[in-house]
């Protein structure tokens, strides 16, 4: 068998066709850069594949990311424009890199909510959260769950549209009709964005826990912070308790299936407090609504994409607005990369050492909404 470095690849152009211009990402799988396309001047964003550590060629979760990405086409939906790669140079000992090539958008959500001159109508609100349940619904449908859903991966262009973005976690599921357990890891989704039934163990799950992320991002537009962040699983599941109200059977029938649940002693006399809670920060009344059903503790119980979109929210006025014009007033790209940390003081995020896949959770401190 051929080495990866000795094969061509028809279909996959030079890298070199793009001009990149920033590094706008670092995630726990690579760089992500801006760059341009030298003869069209179309502005991509190029996320480089890490192929170290690979001895079994190239990376199953890129794979995965790529084929997914490759049926989803939604305007919900980032759009991939295709794979590119580096020529084996004795500059890069011989190893050349893969590219995903994405259409660029100008901000993120986690850039955008860490800057508090940014600020969002209650019409701009339901847009953002219209097109992001939009985007779910459409995946959902398409039987991909997203498994990672946060405000650094909500892409938003400077018009307005909002792109769900980062698949690297996405997998497709099947309803399982032949009664056996999904042994899915339960080890994916952000611990802060974290549903309830994955913190209990669950692995058979389904879109539910795409949705509860969903409900930290909505509130996270009134609070501007994540809402529950918790430093270990324990401990999340306590703020998930403190603000969703004890887990016991009556609300949640099926869960006491968890071994988990019985082991953990939470508190089983909390009351819930979403609305009361979030109140002082979110006055619409159809707003905190929408929000309790996100929140809901048991997965089945939980709104799911097509219901939320339904929700008396987005059907009330004031109606969901375009966002184009409020973006329009800022010519600066946000990206959660180049914000200073929304949770601690303030300080240049580049002069931070690269981050871990944990690291922005080391040095925290709770907050409690
Ligand atoms: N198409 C894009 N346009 C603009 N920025 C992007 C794009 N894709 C990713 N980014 C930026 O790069 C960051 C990391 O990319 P992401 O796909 O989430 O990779 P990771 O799996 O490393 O988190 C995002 O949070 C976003 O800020
Ligand atoms: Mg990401």
């Amino acid at each position: 068998m051929s080495k990866i470095e000795d094969l061509e690849f028809p279909y996959c152009q030079d890298v070199n066709k793009y001009e990149k211009l920033a590094k706008i990402g670092q995630g726990t799988f690579g760089e992500v850069f801006k760059a341009r396309d030298r003869k069209t001047k179309t502005l991509v964003a190029l996320k480089k594949v890490l192929m170290e550590n690979e001895k079994e060629g190239f990376p199953i979760t890129a794979l995965r990311e790529i084929k997914i990405l490759q049926l989803l086409k939604n305007e919900n939906v980032v759009n991939l424009i295709e794979i590119c790669r580096s020529k084996a140079t004795p500059y890069n000992r011989f190893k050349s890199t893969f590219y995903l090539v994405f259409e660029f958008c100008e901000h993120d959500l986690a850039g955008l909510l860490s800057n508090s001159n940014v600020k969002f109508t209650l019409g701009e609100i339901k847009k953002v959260m219209q097109q992001l349940l939009n985007g779910l619904y459409y995946i959902h449908s398409n039987k991909v769950l997203h498994r990672d859903m946060k405000a650094a991966n909500i892409l938003i262009t400077k018009s307005g549209q909002l792109k769900l973005a980062d698949f690297g976690l996405a997998r497709a599921f099947s309803i399982n009709n032949k009664g056996q357990p999904m042994r899915y890891t339960n080890r994916v989704v952000t611990l802060w964005y974290r549903p309830p039934e994955l913190l209990l163990g669950e692995r058979d799950y389904g879109p539910a826990i795409d949705m509860w992320g969903a409900g930290c991002i909505m509130a996270e537009m009134w609070t501007r912070s994540p809402i529950m962040q918790g430093d270990t699983e324990q401990r999340q599941l306590q703020l998930i308790t403190q603000l969703c109200g004890s887990i016991t059977t009556k609300v949640w029938p099926d869960v006491e299936k968890y071994e988990l649940y019985t082991k953990m002693e939470l508190p089983k006399d909390q009351k819930r407090k979403v609305k009361d809670r979030l109140k002082a920060y979110i006055k619409d009344q159809y707003a905190l609504d929408l929000l309790d059903k996100l929140l809901t503790l048991d997965p089945t119980k939980r709104i799911d994409g097509d219901r939320a979109l339904d929700h008396d929210f987005f059907w009330t006025d004031p109606r969901p607005c375009e966002l184009g014009k409020m973006l329009s007033q800022h010519t600066m790209s946000m990206f959660e990369y180049l914000a200073p940390p929304r949770r601690r003081g303030a300080g240049p995020h580049q002069q931070q050492p690269v981050a871990k896949p944990a690291a922005s959770m080391d040095q925290h401190f709770d907050r409690i909404f």
